[in-house]
């Protein structure tokens, strides 16, 4: 018998790569060149390899075509896979992956024949991706010189016997013992070897093969290091890491460069696909360090799982599962009644459903079912709510997303995220939950909102952070900009960058707009069938040209100042006075009379001009302004209803709005609200519209509901904005339970927020350490709104866009305020005095909110 050599003299390292990384030849000589590296380091490297991308789910299509005698294209797909990759690689497939071949076509056609697959023979055709991508992997290995040992996995790797498991989960989800396997240490004790096995499949005691469920490699990767007691689990795939967000969703997510064992399990349990979260017991169990790298990228540093996983309590992800069904359970007969969470908890059971999140109050308990748990579909869920209905209330709301914040100690920083908290003013928050273990925090809100506020979350609570031994670089960091990963080339900026670098170089600082792109905005809502009126709300630009413009589409104009009602009327003399809307706040009585002389629309916004000078009011049609209670938008600066605004009038004191309107001899024939500005969400406009709607029940002479502006714009370049044909679906809802009112919307910011951009100048270049400023012409006095609201504005250098962007660079204006920001950590091509950059989405609220400080003049305006 050889002498088991120990692991401390020559250990082995584990690692696993994905389907990814083993489908290419590009990645295949990454693998090669890991190996190389891996054996002069005097270690045993053993490779678990999933199948090739794509495969396994071909194979459950044959098992699926298969009983229709259809499976002969998926066999030939199948193949052909492997037989391209082979010749891709410079190899022969070897006699065994023929003989796999064969083996699946006589499978395949036995099936049809049957008529029936049985869950074994399932998991046996499942495992042919594996083990037909490891022979190719083995072969390509050797071809490269490296000494290779192919082994079955099944030979390893054995299934525990569970009690109770049906035989579904018996074959497709099994579970392994990894206690330290001296025979196997034994077997693949020879030194200068390469031993390449299979992730996903191990078999049982009858010797059948089983696997371990969708994603499994990583596990069978994490029972091997255990079993050998690696020195390291090394998990290989498409991305550098575990990243604080979805790296494709947040561009500025960071790499986290170190996590304790129970964190990057409660990261990949709430949504993060990089590792399974099953992986990190076994490598936890006995402290075997988890490294995960890129294949693509091997010398990106990557992130190390261990037990000390580094600093004390901090967000370190904000992390998404979609697609989750709520049930909200309610009875009277809960209060302090015995047993109905039991009797409650009982139906899911009977019904095969595993919880995942649970709130209770006193009469109402709150559920969550994840459906990559479960197998959610209509006749189960319809099963359920039967049953549970016998015992309470129940209500499914759904899609929802569960979005999660996720670190050590989470709760002894809860005081730190106040600003990220927040957010939630602007949604509807169905259930909140904090892990018993103190690791994560959840919320879970309506599907459509999610990748928005994860993107949100995580600029306030993790992007801003200092860089230190936990948070890395940024993806943008790593791999670029994404103005560089997004195709910008339809903008109308790109498309119209020689005429706005000819304006750049000429003014050094200018606003530009795009009169194409204000047109398409404006028929895009002219477009909209629930809607009687839109009226542009000038206060976001009012600039003649833009007034004309719409004007000419058939736009009214909502101002708040007699300045603004006197400027429309000024530039479009001959204009329809009821297509202006006067809706002011805390205006001077005198504001008031000329504007009812003037013949526009005029809306009251508090009680206190009837009270006091009701003889205005004789007479006149009027609309009011509603506070509906709960404000909206981007920040709480333009959040505009609820106590701590000051608009609006409040639903409490409707009966003395009616009794002083009577008495005034007025008529209140439109009703108005507008909650905030910057808003995503389009039931913000359903509730309005439900309570305004409400209200001409007791205000009957109501001919016309304005439901206000607000309508957001995606700050940043590829993110998703307000879905108008939604907004249009709501809008329609409206009107269907209003046929006979007329419905307004009132936008600005929808309008010319995109249609506008700044160009700066770059004056000069500074550097202090680690941070670079690139100085422009113009800053807070054209645009003010990064420094009001720590509002984000795509800066891109228009001189060079087709350049890489390589540089993180603060971008300031002259202005003497540390505030003068126009835009912090940017990335940026190598940038030179003299280019020209573009600060976008600068058509609303930049010129109109500027100012003349440090008496410079702001940026002037163009329309091309
Ligand atoms: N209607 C009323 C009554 C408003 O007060 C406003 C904006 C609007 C309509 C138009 O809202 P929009 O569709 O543009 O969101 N300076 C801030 C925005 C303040 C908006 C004030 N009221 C910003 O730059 O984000």
């Amino acid at each position: 018998m050889t002498a088991v050599s120990t692991p401390a003299a020559s250990p082995w390292v584990v690692l696993k790569f994905g389907g990814t990384s083993v489908s290419s030849v590009a990645n295949w000589s990454n693998v090669a060149l890991v190996l190389r590296a891996r054996l002069a380091e005097g270690l045993r490297p053993v490779v678990v390899h999933s199948a090739l991308s794509g495969i396994t789910d071909r194979l459950e299509q044959l098992l699926t075509l298969a009983l229709s005698g259809e499976w002969q294209p998926v066999m030939d797909q199948i193949e052909q896979r492997h037989r391209d990759l082979a010749r891709d690689l410079g190899v022969v497939p070897t006699p065994d992956l023929e003989e796999q071949f064969r083996r699946l076509r006589q499978i395949a056609s036995g099936i049809a024949l049957v008529g029936e697959v049985s869950e074994r023979l399932r998991a046996r055709v499942m495992a042919q991706g594996e083990l037909m991508a490891t022979r190719l992997g083995a072969a390509y290995l050797a071809s490269q010189g490296l000494n290779v040992q192919w082994v079955d996995a099944r030979t390893a790797l054995k299934a525990e016997s569970r009690r109770n498991a049906n035989l579904r989960s018996t074959y497709l989800s099994a579970t392994c013992a990894f206690e330290p396997d001296l025979q196997l240490q034994q077997r693949w004790s020879a030194p200068g070897t390469v031993w390449i096995t299979q992730g996903f499949i191990a078999s049982d005691d009858a010797g059948d093969t089983v696997l371990l469920g969708r994603g499994g490699s990583d596990t069978s990767g994490s029972y091997f290091a255990a079993k050998l007691q690696a020195r390291r689990l090394e998990i290989w795939t498409d991305v550098p890491g575990m990243f604080s967000a979805n790296p494709r969703a947040v561009p500025t997510a960071r790499l986290l460069c170190a996590l304790e064992y129970d964190e990057a399990q409660e990261i990949a349990s709430s949504g993060a696909k990089v590792l399974h979260p099953r992986c990190i017991m076994p490598v936890k169990h006995y402290g075997i360090p988890l490294y995960v790298y890129a294949t693509q990228t091997p010398n990106l540093e990557g992130t190390v799982i261990t037990t000390h996983g580094g600093t004390a309590a901090q967000v370190k992800a904000v992390t998404i599962k979609k697609n989750i069904t709520l049930l909200s359970m309610e009875t009277v007969g809960m209060w302090h009644s015995v047993g109905f969470l039991a009797d409650a908890f009982a139906v899911f059971k009977e019904h095969g459903l595993s919880i995942d999140l649970v709130s209770t109050s006193e009469t109402s308990v709150t559920v969550s079912l994840d459906p990559a748990a479960n197998t959610l579909d209509k006749a189960t869920l319809d099963g359920l709510i039967a049953d549970l209905a016998k015992l309470c209330r129940v209500q499914v709301i759904g899609p929802c997303a569960a979005v999660s914040l996720v670190g050590r100690n989470i709760r002894a920083i809860l005081h730190r995220l106040g600003d990220a908290l927040e957010l939630f003013e602007e949604q509807k928050i169905y259930l909140v939950t904090q892990a018993a273990n103190d690791l994560n925090i959840t919320f879970v809100i309506d599907e459509a909102q999610g990748d928005r506020l994860v993107s949100r979350l995580h600029e306030i609570a993790i992007r801003k952070m200092t860089a230190d031994r936990v948070l890395g670089p940024t993806w943008e960091e790593l791999y670029g900009s994404p103005g560089q990963a997004i195709d910008t080339s339809k903008q109308w900026w790109h498309v119209r960058r020689d005429a706005l670098l000819a304006l750049g170089r000429e003014h050094g600082a200018a606003f530009v707009y795009d009169r194409a792109s204000l047109e398409e905005k404006a028929k895009s809502l002219q477009a909209l069938s629930g809607i009687d009126g839109v009226f542009y709300a000038l206060k976001a630009n009012w600039h003649p040209e833009i007034l004309k413009l719409f004007h000419a589409h058939g736009l009214g104009f909502e101002c708040v100042s007699q300045g603004e009602v006197q400027h429309v009327l000024n530039t479009l003399p001959t204009i329809d006075r009821k297509q202006i809307l006067f809706t002011p706040n805390f205006t001077p009585r005198d504001e008031y009379a000329w504007a009812l002389e003037q013949g526009v629309w005029v809306t009251l916004d508090n009680l206190h001009p009837l009270q006091h000078w009701p003889e205005l009011f004789k007479g006149r049609d009027v609309f009011v302004r509603i506070d509906t209670g709960y404000g909206r938008g981007h920040h709480d600066k333009v959040r505009t209803a609820g106590v701590h605004s000051k608009f609006g009038v409040p639903l409490f004191e409707m009966d003395e709005l009616q009794r002083l309107v009577n008495a005034a001899g007025a008529r209140v024939v439109g009703l108005h609200a507008h909650t905030g500005s910057g808003v995503f969400t389009v039931d913000n406009w359903t509730s309005v519209g439900e309570t305004l709607g409400a209200l001409t029940q007791r205000f009957n002479e109501v001919h016309t509901i304005d439901l206000g502006g607000g309508l957001g714009v995606p700050e940043r370049l590829g993110q998703p904005g307000v879905v108008l044909s939604e907004f249009d679906a709501a809008l329609l809802q409206i009107k269907q339970a209003h046929p006979h009112i007329n419905l307004w919307i009132e936008p600005g910011r929808y309008l010319v927020a995109e249609a506008g951009v700044l160009l700066a100048s770059v004056t000069q270049l500074k550097g202090k350490g680690e941070v670079q400023y690139v100085g422009v012409a113009t800053g807070m006095n054209s645009l003010i709104r990064p420094a009001l609201y720590g509002a984000h504005h795509e800066i891109l250098n228009l001189t060079r866009i087709d350049e890489p962007a390589t540089e993180v660079v603060n971008v300031v204006g002259p202005i003497c305020e540390s505030g003068d920001q126009l835009g912090l950590d940017r990335l940026l091509p190598p940038t030179q005095a003299g280019d020209v950059l573009l600060i976008a989405t600068a058509g609303a609220y930049g010129r109109a909110m500027s100012s003349t400080y440090n008496l410079r003049e702001p940026a002037k305006e163009f329309v091309i």
